[in-house]
């Protein structure tokens, strides 16, 4: 039995000679290596590196005691982030908690957790609000920079509805700051109007840092074991640095993805069965878009939450233009599980699948569909994970984000910069100001 997760490249493999593998290998063992030396590019900010082992007592503390007062005083947590500063805690709540969906009541009945500031809608906003009803809410705001646009916008609606609630200084000890210790607006009000701060470190980019406070405070409010996340990263962390290249997941998947894209497949699609799963594959989506997507290359990262997309983009996956490599994420050990009831009259003709149980129905699909996909000409490779907890969460995180650094290092460009983002932003703030 394996531990934590195992990566199987077997039906991927089939789709590249041997020789290419080794050579796309060796690259990702020099990539690795500029990589935990410090000598690639964006060098600045990869603080993440080495985040689960620094990550210290006192840090845990001080997030755990702040999360527990959230536990105590409030019924809903709001967190306002866009990117990086929201996707990872989303992620990794939805995957606790075996749901797709936000608000649901997590580990021990914590707070119901909602998230905002991930958009320009006023619809969203409104509902938001409204959903929170009577119930105590405190605000988690989490911007590194401090300055974007979407969740400042989103702060002041619901920080409004807190001083409204709550009078202004009883607010303040609702709101939960989580910002980089610099100059800018965010964390100047936070310490004007002593917000409880948390920091992303200086050399952590948003969508590197779940692993920070930006990612741990949420999970903690909503009962994650923050400690056995940090743990299981530590455990990938080593692994991703000693292991030979030919056994070191993050490296096997980085090698065969660039190879994939180098022979033509320009789409990579993160798929799995189990729904909980498809937040994390939001995060995967930016993390590996907005890293290599530079330089008018990189592969586009789309997600598909099975079987739901086999009845839409099924279709093209199996008989579409020979674009895609899939990824398929399984769990072996599920958190639950529910047995099919009998009929007495078998009325839709499934009576041969009562008394399974869904998790090994949910296997055979995964295979099948793998084993369709492979004959429909699509590589894949195959991610089990041992159980739904979050020691294995942390690995799988960490495993992610190391072999996007070496992804990106493989392809040539700095996997830790967003110069394209740039753009939108400057035509929005320009035409912001004309209405
Ligand atoms: O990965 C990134 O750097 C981005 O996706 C950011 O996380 C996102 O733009 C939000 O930025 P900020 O946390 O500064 O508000």
């Amino acid at each position: 039995m394996f531990k934590g997760f195992k990566l199987d490249i077997k039906n991927a493999l089939s789709f590249v000679e041997e020789g290419e593998y080794t050579e796309y290998l060796k690259k990702a063992e020099e990539a690795r290596t500029a990589l935990v030396r410090g000598e690639g590019p964006g060098r600045e900010l990869t603080g993440w590196v080495d985040l689960p082992h620094i990550t210290d007592r006192e840090q845990l503390d001080r997030i755990m005691s702040l999360a527990d007062k959230v536990r105590k005083d409030s019924e809903v947590l709001i967190v306002i982030g866009i990117g990086g500063s929201s996707l990872g805690s989303r992620a990794a709540i939805s995957f606790l908690s075996g749901t797709a969906d936000d608000g649901h009541r997590t580990k021990g009945g914590g707070p119901r957790i909602l998230f905002a500031g991930n958009d320009l809608s006023g619809t969203s906003a409104k509902a938001i609000a409204e959903s929170i009803g009577d119930a105590d809410f405190s605000l988690a705001v989490i911007s590194k920079s401090g300055t974007t646009l979407e969740p400042a916008l989103s702060f002041r609606v619901f920080k409004k509805l807190l001083e409204d609630r709550y009078g202004k200084d009883d607010a303040a000890k609702r709101i939960y700051c989580i910002t980089e210790d610099n100059d800018k607006a965010l964390h100047r009000k936070a310490l004007k109007e002593g917000y409880h701060l948390l920091y992303v470190p200086k050399e952590i980019g948003g969508r590197y840092s779940v692993l920070s406070p930006a990612g741990l405070f949420p999970v903690a409010v909503a009962g994650g074991d923050i400690e056995e996340l940090i743990k299981g990263a530590e455990e990938e962390r080593i692994n991703c640095l000693d292991l030979d290249p030919d056994k070191d997941p993050a490296l096997m998947y980085a090698a065969l993805r660039q190879l994939l894209y180098h022979k033509g497949r320009k789409l990579e699609m993160f798929s799995s069965f189990e729904p909980c799963i498809m937040c994390l594959g939001e995060w995967w989506k930016q993390l590996y878009g907005e890293s290599e997507g530079k330089g008018g290359k990189g592969i586009f990262p789309v997600t598909a939450m099975l079987s739901r997309d086999l009845h839409s983009i099924g279709q093209y996956i199996q008989d579409g233009e020979r674009i895609l490599f899939e990824t398929i994420l399984g769990v072996e050990n599920t958190a639950s599980d529910m047995v099919i009831p009998e009929t007495e009259d078998d009325f839709d003709g499934n009576e041969y699948l009562a008394g399974k149980l869904y998790s090994d129905i949910n296997r055979t699909a995964r295979q099948a569909t793998i084993a369709a996909h492979v004959k429909g000409d699509v590589p894949c490779m195959e991610i089990i994970l041992e159980d739904q907890t979050e020691h294995t969460l942390g690995r799988l995180i960490y495993f992610y984000e190391f072999a996007c650094g070496i992804s990106g290092y493989i392809q040539g460009i700095n996997p830790f910069d967003q110069p394209g983002v740039d753009e939108y932003k400057k035509n929005i703030y320009e035409r912001l100001r004309d209405i």
